[in-house]
């Protein structure tokens, strides 16, 4: 056995008049007069490939364990499908089961809900949904590669454990070697953080950027994608305690240059998977979500609407709508109202910029009005917020005052200040929930559903 041998999906797009092998798990069987079908996917692509075994080819033991879930693998001849749905389907001539699986195997519920799938994450991938989910992801993750790479972006790797906090929101995790576990009572070895492992607090990181911000002094363009964390005790269907996030950082760019990429990034992407995983998203297409496609095509043929936070609150205050949550300039706009300005006002993906100062992050420029940031999000129906980005303050002395008047520990940022004492530039970059972008693109309504494993609040399972 080797790992270079065909796919599933290379076999469907084969010829038909050779003998071939085929591995992978049955996801169904059924029998008829003098034959059984077994569908056997090996997870490369949508399809199955539909094997024929003729009565008397296999002896009764090897055809008894050809049940749902089990592993196997045949041998047999590629030949014309009579049958619709497929060009070719495998006449098996013999068979051997890796893995047998019995009636206790979980996924052969029809119809499981996706409630009951979480409870069997480590299997889930196996049937339609999650299977199709994965190989989008997959495909995604390799496009956003491509992207920067070709724009000459270098990749970055970012440290994930980390004694700053970037967005100042403190919602990290601390990580520590001080802490045991006695039967149900944590105990302190040491309660002194200098005595701690890396000599002060340190955190799983909320954001590559402050350390991205630095490469980016250097090699112009940059970008990250690696796992973050946040603490934030939220269990909504839009946040995970644990998910990725895509960072570029560009040098000698602004903030319209900044929504110029994250754009044509975003529109690239989608227009990439459609070409890519057309058979998956039919599938979410036709059993998620009946308006993906449309909205896939009309995103990649439309150009996302910008306005400021400013024009975003007059219109919620002139909606008329009646939201749980008041709209008064100055207060963040919750999940609701970013809905509504992108999916009922405008339709399509929206960007918002210049927000107040205090409800951003202290890192972003100050606009000449004192009262705002060049802040900008993308919002996008459906999902609400994709990207949250910034042209970030290059000036030393008015980013020293905001750390200051924030009551940040300004001794912290030293290092990120030198960036702006030693050769500063006007520079501009955002971040992208890869969760959210999976969604996007698949139509799946719980960021739980497109990530192998979810950590939430109060879930840490598999
Ligand atoms: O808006 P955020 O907090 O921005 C930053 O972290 C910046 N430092 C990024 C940068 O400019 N380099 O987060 C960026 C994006 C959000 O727009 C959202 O898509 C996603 O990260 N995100 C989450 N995704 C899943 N679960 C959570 N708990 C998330 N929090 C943020
Ligand atoms: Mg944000």
């Amino acid at each position: 056995m080797d790992y270079r041998r065909r796919y599933v999906r290379d076999l469907l797009a084969s010829a038909p008049g050779e003998q071939v092998e085929a591995f992978g798990w049955v996801k169904t069987r059924r029998d008829s007069k003098a034959v059984s079908f077994v569908q056997l996917s090996d997870g490369s692509c949508f399809k199955d490939l539909q094997v024929v075994i003729d009565e008397g080819v296999l002896d009764e033991e090897t055809l008894k364990q050809l049940t749902t879930g089990a592993c196997v693998g045949f041998v047999g001849d590629l030949v014309q499908s009579p049958g619709e749905g497929q060009t070719v389907e495998l006449k098996a001539t013999s068979c051997t089961v890796f893995g047998p699986a019995d009636a206790s195997y979980p996924m052969q519920k029809k119809g499981a809900t996706l409630e009951f799938l979480r409870e069997i994450a480590h299997l889930r991938v196996r049937g339609n949904t999650f299977g199709a989910v994965m190989r989008v992801r997959h495909r995604a993750a390799w496009k956003v590669h491509d992207f920067f790479q070709s724009r000459g972006f270098k990749w970055i790797h970012t440290p994930i454990i980390t004694a700053s906090d970037c967005e100042g929101a403190g919602a990290m995790f601390a990580v520590s070697t001080n802490l045991e576990a006695h039967g149900d009572k944590y105990v302190l070895k040491n309660n002194d953080p200098a005595a701690d492992f890396f000599g002060k607090p340190s955190y799983l990181t909320v954001s590559g950027q402050l350390n991205v911000e630095t490469q980016c002094m250097g090699l112009t363009n940059v970008y990250t994608f690696g796992p973050t964390f946040r603490a934030e005790n939220s269990n909504s269907a839009r946040h995970l305690a644990e998910f990725w996030m895509i960072e570029p950082e560009m040098a000698f760019c602004d903030i319209v240059g900044d929504m110029n990429l994250a754009e044509e990034f975003v529109r690239e992407i989608i227009a990439d998977c459609l070409e890519n995983c057309a058979d998956d998203l039919a599938f979410f297409n036709q059993r998620i979500e009946p308006e993906l496609l449309k909205t896939l095509h009309h995103v990649v043929d439309s150009e996302f609407e910008r306005m400021t936070y400013t024009e975003a609150v007059r219109l919620l205050e002139n909606s008329g709508e009646n939201f749980e949550f008041p709209t008064a300039w100055g207060s963040d706009l919750q999940s609701e109202h970013e809905r509504w300005l992108t999916e009922t006002k405008v339709g399509r993906p929206v960007i918002l910029t210049d927000y107040p100062k205090e409800i951003k992050a202290f890192y972003m420029r100050q606009n000449e009005d004192g009262k705002t940031v060049r802040a900008m999000d993308v919002l996008v129906p459906r999902i609400g917020e994709l990207i949250g980005g910034s042209q970030r303050e290059e000036r030393l002395d008015v980013l020293e005052a905001r750390i200051k008047e924030l009551g940040l520990p300004l001794e912290a940022y030293w290092w990120y200040l030198d960036l702006r004492r030693y050769g500063s530039a006007p520079h501009s970059g955002f971040g992208l929930g890869f969760e959210r972008l999976v969604m996007y693109l698949t139509g799946m309504k719980n960021i739980r559903d497109v990530i192998p494993f979810a950590r939430t609040p109060g879930h840490a399972e598999f």
